[in-house]
């Protein structure tokens, strides 16, 4: 393995590791029952599901699935599987759940509800709640484990701390980038720490530079997640992760947020929340808005992309979407040296990669005569937009997830408040808004989770946000399955002479 640079912020000390509860092999088998369905003994437990008692493998129904990783419940589809920790069950004063009325559950009728489905009344629970086939052994197990189910917090958590995870590059090309996201991290965690942190506990930044290649950010990721058992990441920049990322999310549950497809492409999981809209997002914001104010859906259309894979699938999934649109003529060009003879004829090029090929390709177009419209998305190409030749004045549309119009009064301040603390220009907007975004968004998460946090119940609070207010962008909106906050653009003409930005109307949204 390669040495990673490990850079923790300066700024804040941290307080010891935050390593989770200490399990006894009872209870941590117990817990792996919740969780994945596993015995602890070389069989396959099963469960008998539904009204008619069809028998399937505990694997495939684990209590976490229905109660939670944290016990308390995650009512689903007009099913309310209730808390289910030891302080709630045995409360000595009785309960009424869903209805039904019973004393305080004890060991043996927590046995009874998991293999015959009744409580401690006798009253028979709603057959979503499986009836599991149990060795003696994996019952005893479980039970010890709920009874420390309330005391297991997820890694990363403490009484007074909160410590979060981003991975930022410090040295080489990206170093900048990282540098600047890392600023802005920095400043705006300080800033509420000073006001008391969220629900009593201070927020802990680790940041590790995610190295130069796949492996060096895989290790990164790993340090993070296992080194330093971090609760969630916060607006990492790692795009040699890109593909992997959810999937290595997924499997440690760690929650992120932060604006992953910004540059690349949509990552589609449950943990990921982003604050600004994807790549493909604007760019199919642009295309509706070619389509409506250009009237360009029926004419010669290329997509011009670098050859790589990733690039080339964005580049397909946006061609088959516009076809689905109503655009008849889409075709679709590998930029290359000899590119300009497959471009013959377009009107309309919507371009993906990198700034400064996008300005050669607009120069070796002018030089052949051809005059298209242009689409790009200004988190791609905005450094070099005033390098293209001016006969593409007013036919060059970009695509911001953000226009300075969408600024409220509050939020240009907070901004300006953030600069001064960091000391930051105003160079990488983009990255300072969604980085500062991420932060706003994750400690809205975290306040409205509670004080009796989880990943889980943070990224149920998370997913039920609806029109938050950043105040530097259009309100953002989550839901289920729906991780974008934003879904779409702004499109913006350029003017080229004048060197002048003009934002063609409301924010275009695309589901
Ligand atoms: C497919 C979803 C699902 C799974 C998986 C599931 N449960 Fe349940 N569970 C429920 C529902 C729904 C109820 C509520 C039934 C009712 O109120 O009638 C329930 C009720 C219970 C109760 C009774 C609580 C009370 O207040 O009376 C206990 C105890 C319980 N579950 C434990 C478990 C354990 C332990 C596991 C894993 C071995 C598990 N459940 C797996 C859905 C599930």
């Amino acid at each position: 393995m390669k040495p990673i640079a490990l850079w923790m912020t300066g700024l804040l000390a941290l307080s010891g590791l935050a390593h989770g509860l200490q399990l006894s092999d009872s209870e941590a088998a117990g817990k792996r029952l919740y969780r994945e369905g596993l015995s602890a003994l070389a069989v396959e437990l099963s469960a008998r599901v539904g009204a008619s008692d069809m028998l399937v493998p505990a694997q495939a129904v684990p209590c976490a699935n229905c109660h939670g990783a944290d016990g308390r419940g995650r009512p689903e589809g007009g099913v309310r599987p209730p808390d289910i920790t030891w302080r709630r069950l045995s409360t000595p004063y009785g309960q009424s759940v869903n209805g039904r009325q019973y004393p305080a559950y004890t060991e043996a009728a927590i046995a009874r509800a998991v293999a015959e489905g009744r409580d401690p009344a006798g009253n028979r629970l709603d057959p979503a709640m499986p009836r599991f086939v149990l060795t003696l052994r994996d019952q005893a197990n479980l039970t010890a484990y709920l009874k420390r189910l309330e005391d297991d917090s997820d890694p990363g958590l403490q009484a007074r701390h909160l410590r979060l995870g981003t991975l930022l590059p410090r040295q080489g090309p990206q170093a900048e980038l990282g540098n600047t996201v890392a600023s802005v991290l920095n400043a705006s965690i300080e800033q509420i720490n000073q006001a008391g942190g969220i629900h009593g506990r201070s927020l802990e930044l680790v940041s590790v530079d995610p190295g130069a290649d796949k492996e060096s950010a895989r290790a990164a990721l790993n340090t993070l997640i296992n080194g330093e058992q971090v609760f969630a990441l916060i607006a990492p920049l790692a795009p040699a992760l890109d593909e992997e990322m959810a999937g290595l999310l997924e499997q440690a549950q760690v929650p992120l947020v932060g604006s992953l497809s910004l540059f690349g492409v949509s990552q589609n999981s449950r943990q990921i929340f982003e604050p600004l809209p994807g790549l493909r997002e604007q760019v199919l914001a642009l295309a509706r808005y070619a389509a409506g104010a250009l009237q360009l859906a029926t004419t010669d259309t290329v997509i011009v992309h670098p050859a790589d894979d990733t690039q080339s699938a964005l580049a397909d999934n946006l061609a088959e979407r516009l076809r689905g649109q109503g655009w008849t003529r889409v075709r679709e060009v590998a930029y290359s040296a000899d590119s300009l003879q497959a471009l013959q004829g377009a009107q309309a090029v919507f371009y993906l990669g990198q700034a400064s090929e996008f300005a050669t390709l607009a120069g070796q177009l002018e030089r052949a005569g051809l005059n298209p419209y242009l689409f790009a998305a200004s988190t791609q190409v905005a450094s070099q937009v005033l390098q293209v030749p001016l006969a593409f004045s007013e036919r060059l549309f970009l695509a911001f997830p953000f226009v300075p119009q969408d600024w409220t009064a509050a939020g240009r301040a907070a901004l300006t408040e953030l600069r001064q603390r960091s000391g930051l220009g105003g160079q990488h907007a983009v990255l300072q808004v969604g980085a500062y975004c991420s932060v706003l968004l994750l400690s809205e998460g975290l306040k409205r989770a509670g004080r009796d946090v989880s990943r889980q119940r943070l990224i149920d609070a998370l997913e039920s946000l609806h029109d938050f207010d950043t105040g530097l962008t259009p309100q953002l909106n989550f839901g289920p399955g729906k991780r974008l906050g934003l879904s779409g653009g702004h499109i913006v003409r350029v003017e080229l002479p004048e060197q002048r930005f003009d934002s063609m109307g409301a924010f275009i949204e695309v589901p």
